[in-house]
């Protein structure tokens, strides 16, 4: 007599797909290590460097902390930097007079006011008195106005960033369905023509959009920048898709998160980009990358 199977119980152990991670780090440096090179053979060929500008004004901790970082990556890269700090009593009409002083000298190339600005200065109109050449932020009106055209013009450094990162994947934007959660004039607005250039399907969705987890749902490619702490859902997330996340919320316990629900998207996205160490490295990086194409674009101008 054969004797009984012994059944034995092995534990089971389901391993639910994992989304491969977006190195955001990884990629920002490989931009600096791209554009030092360029920036070397610039600087041998037209005996200067590319110059940027920081205008830094009041002291916000978090935007000296960008700022510092972006003076930083200009030494590393060999960018010359030109820094301004001014107090947060600074009149509209100081501020108006940087600006101007900057256009007009030759060796900056580009000029960066970070924002936000204190609430008693106007952002739009020092925003527009930047000369649009040296708009290496690509927040100028007429920037913008290029981008809406699909005319070449200095784009927003996020948004290029975000660029990078998505065709880093391998996706094909052609015909994709890609929503963007956010519509700010720095993230949404621009990477969501940066989208429509590629030919993606784009929905521009917001806080008042009605059902933002169904838009979601159809999103091949989800670029979320709403600036609220994982407001996006994991289980809202189409399977199979790459999310980026362009949030950095920083949480009581002082963590910080993106606008997505990280870990439960990570079980249903084919890519996506971690909080920290995603998007945020790149936008330095890409500033870089902007103020070596002023510089050139600056040039043929001059000759
Ligand atoms: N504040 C947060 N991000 C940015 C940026 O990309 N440019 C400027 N000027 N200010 C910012």
């Amino acid at each position: 007599m054969p004797s009984a199977p012994v059944y034995i119980a092995t534990p089971f152990y389901y391993a639910a797909p994992m989304a491969q991670l977006i190195d955001g780090k990884a990629t920002a440096a490989a931009v600096r290590v791209a554009v030092k090179t360029e920036i070397a053979e610039f600087q041998r060929t037209h005996g200067y460097a590319p110059g940027l500008a920081t205008v830094l004004v009041g002291d916000d901790a978090a935007s000296a902390t960008y700022v510092r970082g972006k003076r930083k990556a200009c030494a590393e890269v060999g960018v010359a930097s030109f820094p301004h700090e001014l107090p947060a009593q600074t009149t509209q009409a100081d501020l108006l007079a940087l600006v101007c002083k900057l256009n007009a000298q030759s060796e900056v190339h580009g000029i960066l006011v970070q924002l936000p600005l204190p609430k008693h200065i106007d952002s739009d109109s020092i925003i527009e008195t930047v000369d649009p050449a040296k708009d290496v932020d690509g927040l100028h009106p007429l920037s913008q106005a290029r981008l809406v055209q699909g005319r070449e013009g200095m784009r927003p450094c996020t948004p290029l960033g975000v660029m990078r990162l998505l065709d880093d994947t391998g996706v094909d934007l052609k015909g994709a369905r890609a929503v963007v959660a956010g519509r700010s004039n720095l993230v949404g607005k621009p990477i969501a023509f940066m989208l429509l250039e590629r030919h993606a399907t784009v929905t521009m969705c917001h806080s008042r959009t009605r059902d933002l987890a169904a838009e979601v749902a159809n999103a091949d490619v989800l670029i979320a920048a709403i600036g609220r702490a994982q407001m996006i859902r994991g289980a809202w997330i189409k399977p199979g898709s790459v999310v980026i996340d362009v949030g950095i919320n920083r949480q009581s316990d002082g963590k910080l998160v993106g606008d997505v629900e990280f870990a439960a998207a990570c079980e249903r996205a084919a890519f996506i980009t971690p909080v920290p160490g995603g998007v945020g490295p790149m936008t330095i990086a890409m500033l870089m990358q902007n103020t070596l194409t002023a510089a050139r674009r600056q040039l043929t101008v001059r000759s």
